[in-house]
C-alpha cells in the first residue's frame, strides 16, 4: 500500500460517510462509500441497499460475474435476479455507436467530435448514442474513452479518444457522459489507466509518476466521475508491475477514495488475473466473466468460495453490489418497459445530421494558398486515389470484420471500437453530385497508381488527391500494422501519388482522412499543394461533410487536437517494447514542443478559416487564492475544486467577408512557485460563430481545479502563489493578446 490509511481517510470525509471502517484495514483497506440522501447517487445508493437485503449470496454473485464470452447475446452479460426485477445486464462497445448492429448509426470517432471543439456538438453526440443504445436494448454502453489519452502518436486506439490534452478530453469526456446517462443508460470510461499502446498492453507495465499520473492521465477519468459516469472500465496493462484490473492504488485510493467514484468498475475482456486480489483491490464486475476460450472462470463459483473461505469479506460483495445496483437505479433502468434487445432494429432516427456536423465542423484547414479554396466554380477537377470510393472498408465487406481493412474511403479505425455503416457517403459521390450540378467535368482515378493519377489530373482546373493512415486494435493486423502504426507516413505511398498528380497539374488540393497526426513534409514541399484539408474520421457522412467546406457552405472551423511534427522523432514518445516508465510525465505533444522548443509543422489547436478573427479586450476578473483544495470529496474529487475561480474575456470579431466560427483558446503559464510545468496548458477555449463584422465574447470559466498542480507530498490539488501568465489566441502557437492572473 503506497498511500496510509489515514490520508485515504481524510480524503473520503464527508459528505461521503463511510458505512463501516475499514473492515481488516490492514488486509484490504477497503471501505464502502455512501453518497449523501438527495443526490441522484445518494437516491440510488438507498435503492441499492434496500434491493440488496434481498440478495443471496449466489444472487449477489451473479450480479457481478459475467456469464461467460460467447454466452450471451451482448459482449458482456450477467445473471438476472427476478425477485428485484433486476435483468441480465447487456453491456455492448462501443465508444461510437453499437457494435455489431445493423440498424444504428456509426457516429464519428471521439477524435473527430474533438476537433469540433463544439461542446454542444459533442454533447448531442452523447445523446444520440445513448438513445440508439436504449432503443436497442443495450443498458451499459462500452464508452466513451479517455485512455489511450495518445501521447504516442503512432498509439492504435487513440482514435477512439477524444485529444492528447486532458483539459480537452475532460470536459469531451463529460458532455458525451452528460449526453448518454441523460436518456437513461449507463456509459462506461475507459481504459483505466496508462494504457497507451497496443503492442504489449497484455503483459506491459505502465510506470508513470504520481504527478504525471493525476495531471494528465486522471484527470480527464476525473471529469467523466464528475459527470456521475455509471462505470470504469480497468485496462488490460500493469501499473508499477501490478495488473490494472487488481491494483488497489489506482483502483480504490485514486478512483474511489480520491476522485469519490461512487459506481462500479469492471475489468476490459480478459483483464482479470484473480479471484481475490481483484476483489480486495476494488474490481466490482468480471467481464465478460470467463476467458475467449470459455475457461478459466476467475469469479463466479470461485467467488462464492472465497467469501466461503473468508478470503474476500462478504462486506466487499455487498459493495460490489451496490455499486452495481446503484447505477442501474441511477439510469432509471428499473422503471418498466426498457426495450428489448435487437440488434438489427433501426434506431437511426435523424441522428445523422449529428455525423454530418461533427465530420464537417471537425475538419482541419491546414494549408491554404492564394486562397484556392473555397472552390470557385472550376471548370474540371479530377478526384484521385483509392480512398475516395467506398472500398471494403466502407461497404462493411466481410473481409473487413471490426473495420480491419484500409481499403478504400476511410471514416473510423479498426477494433472492438468499430461499427457497421449503414451507408456511407464516399468522397467521390458527393464531389461528383455537387460539381454536375454546377456544369463542372470531374474525372475520376479510383486507385493509388500514380501514373494513372498524374494523367487524370493532366489540365483539370483542380486536382484534389485522397490519402489516409489507419490504426485500431491490436487483435488484428492490417498491412503489417499490428494495431499501432509502424510510422507516422501516409499509406498506400500517399506522398508518391501526391508528388506525382503535382507533377501534371498546378492546383493541387489533398485530403487527409486520418486517425491521427502524419508527416507532411514531401506533401509541404510541393508548390502545387495549394492545400490541405485536414477531413479525419468522418464517418457515414464523409462525403457530404467535405463537399459542405470545399465549396464553403460552411467555412472550416475544425482545430488539432494534437501536433502534426515535421519528423517524427520530434515527438518524445515512442511505442516501447517493454514496459513504460513515462519518462517524459507532463510534457507531451505541444507541452513537449513548447519546452523543447521545437517548431512543428501544425501546431495543437491550429486551423484556417474562410475568414478571419480579431482578437480584442482581454479581461480578467479572479477571486483565486493560493493553497490546496480542502473542500469534501464529491463525485470528481474536491468539491472546492470545481468552483470557479476567476473569469477571462475577450472579444473577438470577425474581420473578413464571410460567416465563420472561431475556438478561441486560453493556455495558462504556472508561476514560477510551482514545481516544474509544461509552459502553457490549455485551460479553456470557446467556439464563437460571427458573421461578417459580427463581434462576440468569448468567455473562460476557469475552475480552481484549471490552476492547481498535484502536490505528491501533501496529496492534494495546490494553487501556487504567484503571477500565472494567460495566453488567448487562435492556436497554442497563435497568441494573440497575453494578461496576468495574480495570486496571492
Ligand atoms: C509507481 O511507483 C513509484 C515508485 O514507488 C511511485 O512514485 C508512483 O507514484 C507509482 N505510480 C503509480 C501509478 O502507482
Ligand atoms: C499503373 O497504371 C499503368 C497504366 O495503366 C500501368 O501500366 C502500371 O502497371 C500501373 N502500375 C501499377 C503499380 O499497378
Ligand atoms: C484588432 O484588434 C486590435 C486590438 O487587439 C485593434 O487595435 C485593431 O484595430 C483590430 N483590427 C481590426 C481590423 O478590427
Amino acid at each position: 500500500m503506497r498511500y496510509t490509511s489515514a490520508a485515504a481517510l481524510a480524503i473520503a470525509a464527508a459528505p461521503f460517510v463511510r458505512a463501516d471502517s475499514y473492515m481488516n484495514a490492514e488486509k484490504w483497506s477497503i471501505g464502502k462509500v455512501v453518497p449523501p440522501a438527495g443526490t441522484p447517487w445518494g437516491v440510488a445508493y438507498g435503492k441499492a441497499q434496500a434491493a440488496l437485503a434481498k440478495l443471496t449470496l449466489q444472487d449477489k454473485v451473479g450480479i457481478v460475474s459475467g456469464v461467460g464470452w460467447n454466452q450471451g447475446p451482448c459482449v458482456g452479460n450477467t445473471s438476472p435476479v427476478s425477485k428485484i426485477g433486476y435483468p441480465s445486464l447487456c453491456l455492448q462497445d462501443g465508444p461510437l455507436g453499437v457494435r455489431f448492429s445493423s440498424g444504428s448509426t456509426a457516429f464519428t470517432p471521439g477524435v473527430q467530435a474533438a476537433s469540433t471543439w463544439d461542446l454542444n456538438l459533442i454533447r448531442e453526440r452523447g445523446q444520440f448514442i445513448g438513445q440508439e443504445v436504449r432503443d436497442t436494448g443495450i443498458h451499459v454502453t462500452l464508452g466513451p474513452v479517455a485512455g489511450p489519452l495518445g501521447k504516442t502518436p503512432q498509439g492504435g486506439r487513440n482514435w477512439e479518444g477524444f485529444s492528447v490534452d486532458p483539459y480537452l478530453t475532460g470536459l469531451a469526456m463529460a458532455q458525451t457522459i452528460n449526453g448518454i446517462q441523460s436518456v437513461g443508460v449507463q456509459a462506461t470510461a475507459k481504459h483505466y489507466i496508462l494504457n497507451e499502446q497496443e503492442r504489449n498492453r497484455e503483459s506491459m507495465s505502465s510506470n508513470a509518476d504520481d504527478r504525471t499520473l493525476h495531471e494528465l492521465y486522471a484527470w480527464p477519468f476525473a471529469d467523466a466521475v464528475q459527470a456521475n459516469v455509471a462505470s470504469v472500465m480497468c485496462s488490460y496493462n500493469k501499473i508499477n508491475t501490478t495488473w490494472a484490473c487488481e491494483d488497489q492504488y489506482t483502483l480504490q485510493t485514486l478512483l474511489k477514495d480520491q476522485l469519490g467514484f461512487p459506481g462500479y468498475v469492471m475489468t476490459d475482456w480478459n483483464a482479470q488475473h484473480s479471484t481475490v486480489q481483484a476483489a480486495t483491490a476494488g474490481l466490482d464486475m468480471s467481464m465478460p466473466g470467463t476467458d475467449f476460450n470459455g475457461n478459466n472462470r476467475l469469479w463466479g463459483p470461485a467467488l462464492t468460495n472465497a467469501v466461503n473461505s473468508g478470503q474476500v469479506p462478504s462486506s466487499r460483495v455487498d459493495d460490489m453490489v451496490t455499486r452495481i445496483l446503484a447505477a442501474w437505479y441511477l439510469a432509471g433502468q428499473d422503471a418498466a418497459g426498457y426495450p428489448s434487445l435487437s440488434l438489427s432494429r433501426n434506431v437511426q432516427g435523424t441522428h445523422k445530421t449529428n455525423v454530418r456536423s461533427i465530420a464537417r465542423d471537425g475538419i482541419v484547414l491546414l494549408k491554404n494558398d492564394g486562397n484556392i479554396l473555397p472552390l470557385k466554380k472550376p471548370a474540371s477537377i479530377a478526384v484521385i486515389g483509392s480512398a475516395a470510393i467506398i472500398g471494403a472498408h466502407a461497404s462493411n465487406s466481410g473481409s473487413c470484420g471490426d473495420k480491419g481493412c484500409d481499403n478504400g474511403a476511410l471514416g473510423m479505425g479498426w477494433g472492438s471500437g468499430a461499427v457497421n455503416y449503414p451507408y456511407f457517403v464516399a468522397p467521390y459521390d458527393a464531389i461528383n453530385t455537387r460539381a454536375t450540378s454546377q456544369g463542372t467535368k470531374v474525372t475520376l482515378s479510383n486507385t493509388d497508381n500514380t501514373s494513372s493519377g498524374a494523367s487524370a489530373a493532366s489540365g483539370k482546373d483542380v486536382a484534389i488527391v485522397f490519402i489516409t493512415a489507419d490504426s485500431g486494435e491490436g487483435y488484428i493486423t492490417v498491412e503489417g500494422n499490428a494495431g499501432d502504426r509502424n510510422d507516422l507516413n501516409a499509406w498506400h505511398n500517399g506522398n508518391a501519388l501526391v508528388q506525382a498528380v503535382a507533377g501534371s497539374n498546378q492546383n493541387v488540393i489533398v485530403v487527409v482522412h486520418s486517425v491521427g497526426a502524419i508527416i507532411l513534409e514531401q506533401i509541404i514541399a510541393l508548390p502545387q499543394v495549394k492545400a490541405i484539408v485536414w477531413a479525419g474520421l468522418p464517418s457515414q457522412e464523409s462525403g457530404n461533410a467535405l463537399v459542405d467546406v470545399l465549396w464553403g457552405d460552411v467555412s472550416p472551423s475544425g482545430k488539432l487536437v494534437y501536433t502534426i511534427a515535421k519528423s517524427p522523432n520530434d515527438y518524445n514518445t515512442r511505442i516501447t517494447s517493454g514496459d513504460d516508465s513515462f519518462s517524459e510525465g507532463l510534457f507531451i505533444d505541444y507541452k513537449h514542443f513548447d519546452d523543447a522548443g521545437i517548431t512543428p509543422r501544425y501546431e495543437f489547436g491550429f486551423g484556417l478559416s474562410y475568414t478571419k478573427f480579431n482578437y480584442s479586450r482581454l479581461s480578467v476578473l479572479s477571486t483565486a487564492k493560493s493553497g490546496p483544495a480542502t473542500g469534501a470529496v464529491v463525485p470528481g474529487g474536491p468539491s472546492d475544486l470545481f468552483q470557479n475561480v476567476a473569469t477571462i474575456t475577450v472579444d473577438i470579431t470577425n474581420s473578413g467577408a464571410v460567416t465563420g466560427a472561431e475556438v478561441a483558446q486560453l493556455y495558462l503559464t504556472y508561476p514560477s512557485s510551482a514545481p516544474r510545468t509544461p509552459p502553457k496548458q490549455l485551460r479553456g477555449f470557446a467556439k464563437l460563430s460571427l458573421t461578417a463584422g459580427q463581434t462576440g465574447t468569448a468567455t473562460f470559466n476557469i475552475r480552481r481545479r484549471d490552476l492547481s498542480y498535484w502536490d505528491t507530498s501533501s496529496q492534494k490539488w495546490v494553487v501556487p502563489s504567484g503571477s500565472f501568465g494567460i495566453s488567448v489566441g487562435a492556436s497554442s502557437r497563435d497568441i494573440r493578446l497575453t494578461g496576468s492572473l495574480s495570486v496571492s
